[in-house]
């Protein structure tokens, strides 16, 4: 693994803030190469937002952290004492940067209430704690989630899981690799089964990735493949994160999800989602009102840099979907679960 920055190509370091500067474990090219991409401006966290060097809504929100110290950095050079005005155009290209993972405006908002208390002087001590305050918080959340949902889990079972909601998507543990690793420590889990997770493939990239190297039994399936997987018995649950929870419960997460949630219900096994308080929008009163990221469709009409589909034909590419509540047989979250998720028990876990 190459990396021009001596730090360690881990999953627990999918962003650090080291020598003044944002670096980013570059995730487009895991696993085979590891390289950490150093970053100086916000702008450039906000390009590497959107061009998912970094991804996972927990990352991203951690990732646009330290970006806003990247901006108040450079705002405070350029205008002093005028930092707070000069700050806003980069708050708002981060903002820009992904639509759907909550987290990413929850860091952001974070930022700008701590920036409204600050003085005139050098902003850039008081948000560096901050931004390392809301990683540090984020990787205590994976482990307090890790070990909530394991205790949910009548073990030991096989599970399935979706998309990549590891230590890499997050400050670090995961929340639904959080939750396996508890569990399998736990004696709770036999084997992990990983959707590919088509068009990124973030399931045989990064979900097999980390867990081969946690030594967890993982098997890499097509997202096709978890409806025979299911009937054939054994699975006990499909465990995810989430990108965006609303305040009903409505799960939005990676595309497939909804269709692993339908199953999961036909098959009577359970569907865990594993995420932390910072994914939850009590702002969004159902799964109807979360914007959905539409990508490049050339991301589904080519695979590896090879063109897959004939020219002149195109592609839908919405890269998330909604769960409705009644389908989410438990939301785990650091501050407790949430069996059948309602509006009044998720106010109740807000409150
Ligand atoms: O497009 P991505 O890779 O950012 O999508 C990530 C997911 O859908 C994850 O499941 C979700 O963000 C939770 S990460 C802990």
């Amino acid at each position: 693994m190459e990396t021009s920055i001596p730090l360690a190509v881990s999953p627990d370091n999918a962003a650090v803030w080291h020598d003044s500067r944002l670096c980013l474990l570059d995730q487009r090219m895991l696993p085979e190469r590891g390289a950490f991409l150093p970053l100086d401006t916000a702008a450039a966290a906000a390009r590497a937002i959107a061009d998912m060097v970094v991804r996972g809504a927990p990352a991203i929100g951690i990732a646009a952290a330290y970006a806003v110290v990247l901006a108040a950095r450079d705002a405070y050079v350029r205008s002093g004492a005028g930092w707070r005005a000069a700050i806003d155009r980069d708050l708002a290209l981060l903002a820009a940067s992904r639509p759907t993972a909550v987290n990413l405006f929850w860091a952001i908002e974070r930022m700008k209430r701590l920036m409204d208390g600050l003085s005139e002087q050098d902003p850039v001590p008081a948000l560096l704690d901050e931004a390392l305050a809301i990683h540090a918080e984020d990787r205590a959340a994976n482990r307090t989630m890790g070990e909530l949902g394991a205790a949910m889990i009548q073990g030991p079972t096989d599970v399935i899981t979706h998309c990549n909601a590891g230590a890499l998507a997050t400050g670090g543990y995961g929340t639904a690799l959080g939750v396996i690793r508890s569990a399998f420590a736990a004696g709770r889990i036999r084997r992990v089964y990983a959707d590919e997770t088509r068009p990124w493939m973030q399931g045989t990239r990064l979900t097999a990735w980390e867990l081969a190297q946690s030594g967890i039994p993982v098997t890499v399936q097509t997202d096709g493949a978890a409806a025979s997987l299911m009937a054939a018995g054994g699975i006990g649950w499909v465990i995810v994160g989430s990108d965006r929870i609303a305040a009903n419960g409505d799960v939005a997460n990676k595309i497939g999800t909804y269709a692993l949630a339908v199953l999961a219900r036909y098959h009577g096994v359970g569907l865990m989602v594993a995420a932390p308080t910072s994914t939850i929008d009590m702002l969004v009163a159902s799964g109807a009102d979360i914007p959905i990221e539409e990508r490049d469709p050339d991301e589904v009409l080519t695979c590896g840099g090879r063109r897959l589909g004939p020219e002149g034909v195109g592609a839908r590419n919405p890269v998330f979907d909604i769960t409705p509540a009644a389908l989410v047989d438990c939301i785990v979250t650091e501050r407790g679960v949430v069996e059948s998720p309602t509006l009044e028990k998720m106010r109740a876990l807000m409150d």
